[in-house]
């Protein structure tokens, strides 16, 4: 198994300055407060202390063009949708803006930051559907890509190019679970700007922006809303005026979240801290219990979160007999899913640089008894 550091602290720095003054929770308070506060102030109408959900498309105007804020249209803007918004930036110690996928999210920090005939470095591990967006939609337009071993911080130097835009980190990596140095990229990007996706760590682990990223993009669908009931994305933006254009392409391109969605979001953001603690566990439990097998080889755990991957001759047949995993693409809820990567998440790499092994199995860890999460796999293991 490898043990690695994620890139994060306990206690963040204190936040960033409020996009919306008076919805924040007070800076300098530690992540777990923060986590439960941030973005949520009770309702001026009624004082519901969670706000109401404002399922509206768009505001009454007492007279043309004049509106609170920028509540015009909510494809520009939604109240539920700011108060997320909101809440992600102080999270990650930026300014945030919500997609409606994950996708979605890194769709708009590509198309910003780079043109056609522009460059990008992608990890050589990395999500399937990232690579997809890349490689099939992207490159039709004039982007040219490399895929790079981002744990060797010198080829990363060496694969940079004058036109290189926009250094893509996953960390850890998808699904072999591989920790990327941020701040090591960063000293070696160039002049290009660096986005990080936080997925797998969330900021619990780590905070990508404090290590110089300039973008942070989650699937808000896995470990931040964190029960599988909902798709959705994020761009968390160090710069103001990334903020700003991340704004406009949401609001141009047009894939918002809806405002259940968000609010779903919202309220998973509040138990983040205690879920995380809680997958570490159950990860913690399973990696030792596969550790002491030896029909499980390369066991990856980067020593938190609760993704989980190794190998095993029949994985086909191990991932159909587990009781409590559930066998389903996806991750980062409450309850725990088992996959072979190859033939489910990943197809879109295969042939690639990027392809991944088709006898590896990737875990991802819930919050149920750990001991019961041993056992489980363990007798699918035992046949
Ligand atoms: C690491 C990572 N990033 C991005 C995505 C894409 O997110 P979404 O499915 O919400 O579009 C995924 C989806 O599995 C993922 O695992």
């Amino acid at each position: 198994m490898s043990e690695a550091k994620p890139n994060g602290h306990d206690r963040p720095e204190a936040g960033r300055p409020s996009q919306e003054p008076g919805l924040d929770a007070p800076a300098g308070y530690s992540f777990g407060t923060k986590a439960v506060h941030a973005g949520l102030t009770p309702d001026p109408s009624y004082g519901s202390v969670i706000p109401a959900i404002h399922q509206t498309s768009t505001y009454a105007q007492p007279a043309p063009g004049e509106f609170a804020e920028d509540f015009d249209y909510s494809r520009s803007a939604n109240p539920t949708r700011a108060a997320l918004e909101t809440a992600l930036g102080e999270l990650e110690g930026g300014h945030g803006v919500a997609f409606s996928s994950g996708l979605a999210a890194e769709h708009a920090v590509i198309t910003l930051t780079c043109e056609a005939g522009a460059h990008i470095l992608l990890p050589n591990d990395l999500y399937g559907g990232t690579f997809r967006l890349v490689d099939k939609v992207l490159a039709h337009w004039g982007l040219a890509y490399d895929l790079v071993d981002q744990t060797d911080l010198d080829a990363v130097e060496r694969a940079v190019r004058p036109e290189t835009k926009l250094v893509w980190v996953e960390t850890p990596t998808n699904p072999l679970l591989n920790v990327v140095d941020i701040a090591g990229v960063v000293a070696r990007k160039g002049e290009a700007l660096v986005a990080v996706d936080n997925t797998f760590a969330t900021p619990v682990n780590q905070r990508p922006l404090e290590f110089g990223a300039d973008f942070v993009v989650h699937s808000t669908t896995k470990y931040l809303g964190g029960h599988s009931d909902v798709v959705g994305g994020a761009a968390i933006a160090r710069d103001p005026e990334h903020y700003e254009r991340l704004r406009f392409v949401q609001n141009a391109v047009g894939a918002v979240p809806a405002p259940f969605d968000c609010f779903l979001v919202h309220r998973g953001l509040r138990t983040l801290h205690l879920r995380m603690a809680a997958h570490a566990e159950s990860a913690r439990a399973v990696v030792a219990m596969l550790e002491a097998r030896a029909d499980a080889r390369d066991v990856r755990w980067p020593g938190f979160s609760g993704m989980v991957s190794f190998r095993h001759d029949d994985a086909v047949g191990v991932v159909q007999r587990t009781e409590l995993f559930t066998l389903a693409e996806s991750l980062g809820g409450v309850e725990s899913l088992i996959e072979v990567p190859q033939a489910m998440t990943h197809q879109s790499v295969e042939g690639s640089a990027a392809a991944v092994p088709a006898d590896l199995i990737r875990l991802s860890c819930g919050i149920e008894d750990p001991q019961d999460l041993a056992e489980d796999l363990a007798r699918a293991l035992d046949g």
